[in-house]
């Protein structure tokens, strides 16, 4: 399938991009995604993948062989929805797709911004947009999703189920250093610099992956002596608290895979719940996957219920990332008009459908 070729002046310049819905909401939030793009004008080529759990139901595959090789080859970004249906209980396939995915294609920073919008979205008294500005990066190939690890004497008294903690130097070190190239090369929305990047652990009880997080930190930050970048360290349950009093002191905040995982969910609260979330999941010169933060939401799935705007806003993200910036902004800059006018989805306070709020949004990055 061909989408989007309109307004291409330049064929070598068309981007290649992979979309793969998946399930649930993905098949719903990621059509509106596609509307929006093509309403920009952006030069891109979408081609569909049907990978998820129709397809594992139908055949038993979940990435068809050479499958992360096509997609790192073929093209040079992936839109993803969503993976996860109950008529697979153990959900392999989006284990095997997402986190396949992301370690596979070695997909090693998940960027998630975290952006105030309006003010009525944040659940915190007396907050404004400009107070909420600021971004997860989470480490995405390790940790406890690393999968390593086994149980003994299953379903006995005896059972002992050890879920091993992977921390290499390398994948910190890398993690570490994108964080603070993010703080020094990117810009608050309104336009100020990122002043701090802040690392995240629990090195007070998980001593030697903490050690290892503690050191590399200090070594890296010491790269960056003449930036004005400051340093800083909390705990994740401290961060937590801190996060939901005063989420005015965070600009960029690297952390571990499952503190990512945690902290980002808290962090998209603050902006109005999943359906507003949106991340990238990046690893410098090779093709990154774009995603909403929510999952397939079986519950709400089928019936035009969903937010788009994470999709759309994680497409925007893509945009920018492939060089189309203005693409992007006006994609951005449409949603934002959307939230404050309440052109959305009833979990944001709007009276829309997935799709009229996809509409919405197309409608007003066209006519931009
Ligand atoms: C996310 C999701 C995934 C994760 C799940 C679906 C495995 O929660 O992208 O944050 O834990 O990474
Ligand atoms: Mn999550």
């Amino acid at each position: 399938m061909v989408l989007g070729c309109a307004n291409v002046a330049n064929v070598s310049a068309t981007k290649r991009i992979a979309v793969i819905a998946g399930d649930g909401v993905g098949k719903e939030v990621i059509p509106q995604a596609i509307k929006v793009i093509e309403a920009a004008g952006a030069a891109v080529e979408l081609t569909s993948f049907d990978w998820g759990a129709d397809r594992y139901l139908s055949d038993r595959v979940t990435v068809p062989p050479d499958g992360f090789a096509t997609l790192g080859r073929d093209f040079e970004a992936i839109l993803v929805g969503a993976f996860g249906d109950p008529r697979v209980p153990s959900n392999i396939h989006a284990k095997e797709i997402l986190l396949g995915m992301r370690s596979k294609m070695d997909l090693y920073a998940n960027v998630r911004p975290v952006r105030l919008m309006d003010a009525s979205l944040c659940p915190l008294k007396g907050i404004e947009p400009k107070d909420i500005d600021f971004v997860v990066i989470r480490e995405n190939t390790e940790g406890v999703y690393g999968d390593l690890g086994g149980v003994f004497k299953q379903g006995t008294p005896d059972e002992v189920a050890i879920q091993e903690d992977v921390n290499t130097r390398k994948g910190v070190e890398r993690i570490i250093r994108y964080a603070f190239e993010y703080c020094a090369n990117n810009k608050k929305i309104d336009g100020s610099p990122q002043l701090r990047v802040l690392m995240c652990d629990k090195s007070n009880a998980m001593t030697h992956a903490g050690g290892l997080w503690q050191r590399v930190f200090k070594e890296v930050a010491a790269e960056y002596p003449n930036s004005k970048i400051e340093t800083q360290h909390m705990y994740v349950d401290a961060l937590a608290m801190q996060m939901v009093r005063d989420p005015r002191a965070f600009d960029v905040i690297v952390t571990n895979n499952m503190f990512g995982d945690i902290i980002s969910d808290l962090a998209a609260g603050l902006q109005g719940g999943l359906g507003m979330a949106a991340s990238g999941n990046l690893h410098p010169g090779k093709t990154s996957m774009f995603e909403p933060v929510h999952g397939s939401a079986p519950p709400v799935a089928g019936k035009n219920i969903a937010n788009p705007f994470g999709a759309i806003l994680s497409a925007a993200m893509m945009l920018a990332h492939l060089g189309m910036a203005g693409e992007a902004q006006k994609i951005e800059a449409a949603v934002l008009d959307a939230v404050r006018q309440r052109k959305t989805t009833a979990d944001i306070g709007g009276a829309l459908g997935t799709r009229e709020a996809g509409d919405w949004v197309a409608q007003k990055v066209s006519s931009r």
